[in-house]
């Protein structure tokens, strides 16, 4: 037998995804999957994942979920092997947008009864009320999931082992704590020793406190949340959980992120043939409709366009950036505040020909931007790990950071001297103001202006090891610790077994 894994989240590419969460789910399975780990996917069912599954059959009716009655239909992820459940709910089934918000950006107002309806579901499998094979372990992402480890314990399920990842701690799922009884949560978990946070009931602190582990997406993330500047509230709980947390980087797909194979670029390029780039930086300058200036350094922005990402400094800080260097092109590719996106469609106003934006969500144009950029801008008050840049930095695109989170662990800052210092990869900076972005981009250009240094820089940043080898060995290990007396054998035998290769996934599909 092998040991069974359900991860239940909310996103998972290529069926629903808003940001980097879907693309670590998918990942995540595959690694599993290859450590010969029976993994099901379990999300909500969307109307993209509806249609994007393969394969898919229903299972079993659950007519007693919060928010009415529910299907369960399982099914295949597109072009892989790895199961997904999906959970049909009359709300989930008209989320054909975002997930989580609507045209205006508001939030669903049924919000907490959906996700409470997928938590609830997820304890039936674990059950074995449904058809589905239960689990041995469970493994709930962020605030969506986070009743889950509540309810494995109200429902008394001892034999199933818990996982919290957090991925962000500014989401929380926090409700009215009259909403409490509708989403099946006991009345004596609804105080501060419970599930409260601040007077509401919180998704994420329910995770928090009942999950036998809490795992957290990079080593510097895991230290900034015990501090009341990162902890978003949760600062308290989490210190007194502290035994519980282990700290466990992401990785990323390096096939489905390969400048030598990737579909979704105009030219392939190696370290070896760098100059190939070139033939990319054409295409995204056109993509972008601005000239060719083949000396012209050209710097992306591509993320959500929120608070977290620094939108409001970019904009500061931008105009004096093309002031200064007059040669220099800027493309931004994103979406998520409306002042933001409005203040960057003003900046491509006020300097054309050089700065191109596009306000939308498009993976193909992320991948296009990556491999075509010289540096990637990429401001954030806060970062759990941070994949855009090191997508970035695997196309030889040198990310110019805030030295925080996951971005201290994955980039080597070049310094302040003329020659960069040894491995670096990337220029980080401190602080929050325009000017001290400004003097980042400062360094950045200094290097830039050296073709040699620059050339070094960009090989150090391709030739980074940010595979799931050692992740997802972390993870199993971490599943064998919770995993009960019966289960351990199977996770130990996993860790020693020979890997079962996936095929590759059809990017060009997405
Ligand atoms: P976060 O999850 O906080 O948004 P990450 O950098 O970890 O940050 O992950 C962001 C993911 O979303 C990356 O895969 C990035 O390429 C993608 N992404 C963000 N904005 C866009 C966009 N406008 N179009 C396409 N992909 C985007
Ligand atoms: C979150 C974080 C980001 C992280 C991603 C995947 O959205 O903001 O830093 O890379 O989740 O874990």
């Amino acid at each position: 037998m092998r040991p069974r894994v359900l991860l239940v989240a909310s996103e998972a590419i290529p069926l629903v995804k808003t940001g980097g969460l879907a693309d670590v789910i998918t990942a995540l399975a595959g690694a599993l999957h290859e450590k010969n780990i029976e993994v099901s996917i379990f999300l909500p069912g969307y109307p993209s994942a509806l249609a994007g599954a393969t394969a898919l059959a229903k299972v079993a009716v659950l007519d007693d979920l919060p928010g009415g009655p529910a299907c369960l239909y399982r099914g295949r992820m597109p072009d892989s092997k790895i199961p997904v459940i999906l959970l049909e709910t009359e709300s989930f089934r008209v989320r054909s947008g975002n997930p989580y918000v609507d045209a205006n950006g508001d939030e669903y107002p049924d919000n907490a009864v959906s996700f409470a309806a997928l938590c609830h579901a997820a304890v039936r499998i674990c059950a074995a009320r449904t058809p589905l094979a239960a689990p041995h372990i469970v493994h709930a992402n962020d605030w969506h999931a986070g009743l889950i480890p509540l309810l494995l314990r109200s429902n008394d399920i001892k034999q199933i082992g818990s996982v919290l990842t957090i991925h962000n701690l500014a989401f929380q799922g926090n409700y009215p704590i009259e909403l409490g009884p509708s989403l099946g949560i006991p009345a004596d978990l609804l105080n501060p020793d419970g599930i409260e946070l601040w007077g509401k009931l919180s998704f994420l602190k329910a995770g928090i406190q009942y999950a036998d582990r809490i795992s957290i997406v990079s080593e510097s993330y895991a230290r900034e949340v015990l501090t009341p500047q990162f902890g978003n509230g949760l600062d308290g709980i989490l210190n007194h959980r502290k035994q519980a947390i282990v700290a466990i980087s992401n990785g990323i797909d390096m096939r489905l992120w390969n400048p030598a194979k990737d579909p979704l670029i105009a030219r392939h390029f190696t370290q070896r043939t760098l100059r190939n780039k070139n033939f990319c930086k054409q295409d995204l300058l056109a993509m972008f409709k601005l000239p060719a200036d083949p000396f012209a350094p050209l710097l992306a922005l591509g993320s959500r366009i929120t608070h977290q990402k620094m939108a409001d400094v970019a904009l500061a800080a931008l105009p004096a950036i093309l002031d200064k260097y007059p040669r220099m092109q800027v493309v931004v590719l994103g979406r998520g505040e409306r002042a933001y996106e409005d203040g960057f469609i003003e900046l491509s106003r006020r300097y054309p020909g050089r700065l191109g934006v596009h306000i939308g969500y498009e993976e193909r144009l992320a991948h296009a931007l990556h491999a075509g950029a010289d540096m990637l801008l990429h401001g954030t008050r806060f970062e759990p790990y941070g994949l855009t840049p090191i997508y970035s930095m695997r196309y030889g695109t040198i990310p110019i950071a805030s030295r925080v989170g996951g971005l201290i662990d994955t980039i080597i800052d070049a310094g302040t001297g003329s020659t960069p210092c040894k491995g670096a990869n990337g220029i980080l900076f401190d602080g929050e103001q325009a000017a001290d972005m400004i003097a980042a981009v400062d360094r950045a250009f200094k290097m830039f202006g050296n073709s040699d240094h620059w050339l070094t820089m960009q090989r150090n940043a391709m030739s980074g090891d940010f595979s799931w080898h050692d992740p997802v060995r972390k993870y199993v290990e971490m599943y064998s610790e919770i995993a009960s007396a019966a289960a351990k054998p199977l996770f130990a035998a996993a860790l020693s077994a020979k890997s079962c290769r996936l095929p590759d996934l059809a990017v060009a599909r997405r």
